[in-house]
Parts: C-alpha cells; structure tokens; sequence
C-alpha cells in the first residue's frame, strides 16, 4: 500500500497550480496537507483521484500508474471533496446504497453494515441527510468514501464548520480509520496537526516547502500556527 506522487506540474491557463510537487506516503500514514487558501491543495487531491488531469508527472497507487488503470487505481482510493455534497433527500441507507452501486460492490449490504458501525451512524440510517447536523453529516460523507474499502483516503478539509464536540469525534475517527490506510487531509485548523498526523506536508503557491514526519514529542510540540505562518507568508 502506498501512495507515490511524482514531479507533478498542473497550470490553469497562465496560473501554474502545481509546480513539480513529489511524495510518497506508506500504510499508517496520517499526512496534514497544509497551505493558504489558492496553494493547490484541492488541485491535487483531484488529480490523484482522476477527477482532472496533470500536465505533466505520474501518481503511483500501490505500484499502479493510474493513467494506466484509472479504473482500478480509482477503486483503491476515497475521496472526500471540499465541501462535501451530498443528496439532501435520501435517506443515510439509500446515500449509502446508491454510492455502493457507483462503485459496483457485490457485498455491498454487509459493507454499509460495516462503515455504519464504524462511523457512528446506525442510529440514523433511516434519516434524510438534510435532517442531520453538520457533524453527522461530515460522518456520511467519510463513510461514502470508506464503503468500497479503499487504501488511501483523501479527505478535502473534514473538520471545516464542526463545533468543538463534533472536531473530536471526527478526530477519533480519523485517527482510528487511519492505522490501517493511507490518509491525505487537508486542514486549515493548525492545532488539529499534532493531534491527528503523524506527518505534514506543506505546499505554498504550487511547491512543496515542507515534509516532515510528526513522531517524537519535540515534534509536536512545535507553534503549528507560528510554523506555518513563517513558510508560507
Ligand atoms: N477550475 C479552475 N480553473 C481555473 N483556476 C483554478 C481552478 N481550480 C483552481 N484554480 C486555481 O488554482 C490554484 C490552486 O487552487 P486550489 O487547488 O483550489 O487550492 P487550495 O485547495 O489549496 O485552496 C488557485 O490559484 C486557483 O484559483
Ligand atoms: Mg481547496
């Protein structure tokens, strides 16, 4: 399990997105993807789950290129997007069933079983999603990403709007999913670093300026704010 990004460069007409940005990140990884607003972020995450296209460089899934098998590089991965669209009408059990299908699953009733548990949603299955707060909410939209059961998730500022409560929850979770895949999150809440990743990369203005891993006390207790303010002003 293991997620490579190699030499990526993406423009948007004469904004270059992304400038030759690499990694690699292993199994157990919980990788805090840092950078001000318009750093390319989101335009990567995209770009490793196939939703658009680099211009140039390769990202590897588990030895798989996937402009050789999107199909299957794209099965291996959940994504959850920015500002986590949802189908308001239905029901969690019916979201649930209907990103199932998307997916093709053949045990798909015992995996949504399965991610509901996990997730903390089995009380409220039989609910409409616009019913729920955001946090439950927050929790679908993770579940849609974990029933395929992918190795690597990619997770689009989770914790954007969550009150205090419903940040610890997601946390936990987090954390929990995260020691046995691959997980990319992007978070402009500093203090979230040290408790949830045990590394960080930083991008500023399409490059990479940090990579580093958060193991040892000393590491994570540094200033998150101070530290990124300092790479990325
Ligand atoms: N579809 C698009 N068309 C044109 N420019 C875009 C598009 N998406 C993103 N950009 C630009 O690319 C840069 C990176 O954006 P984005 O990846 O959304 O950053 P982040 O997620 O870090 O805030 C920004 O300058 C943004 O304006
Ligand atoms: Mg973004």
């Amino acid at each position: 399990m293991s997620l490579e990004v190699i030499n990526i460069n993406k423009s948007y007409g004469e904004v270059k997105a992304l400038k030759n940005i690499s990694f690699k990140l292993k199994k157990g990884e919980i990788v805090g993807f840092l950078g001000p607003n318009g750093a390319g972020k989101s335009t990567l995450m995209k770009i490793i789950t196939s939703f658009i296209n680099q211009d140039s460089g390769k990202v590897i899934i588990s030895s798989i290129d996937k402009d050789v098998d999107a199909i299957l590089t794209k099965s291996k991965i959940g994504y959850l997007s920015e500002n986590n669209p949802l189908y308001n009408e239905m029901t969690v059990l019916e979201y649930l069933n209907f990103v199932s299908q998307i997916y093709n699953l053949k045990n798909s009733k015992k995996r949504i079983l399965k991610v509901s548990k996990e997730i903390g949603l089995v009380k409220v299955m039989e609910q409409e999603i616009n019913s729920l707060s955001k946090g439950f909410r927050q929790r679908v939209g993770i579940a849609a990403t974990l029933v395929h059961d992918p190795e690597i998730l990619l997770l689009d500022e989770p914790t954007t709007g969550l009150d205090p409560n419903q940040l610890v929850e997601i946390r936990h979770l987090i954390k929990k999913i995260g020691q046995e895949k691959i997980i990319l999150l992007s978070t402009h809440i500093m203090q979230e670093i040290p408790k949830i990743c045990n590394r960080v990369i930083v991008i500023n203005n399409g490059k990479l300026v940090d990579d580093k891993s958060l193991h040892s006390k000393e590491e994570k207790e540094i200033d998150f704010d101070e530290y990124f303010y300092n790479l990325t002003k």
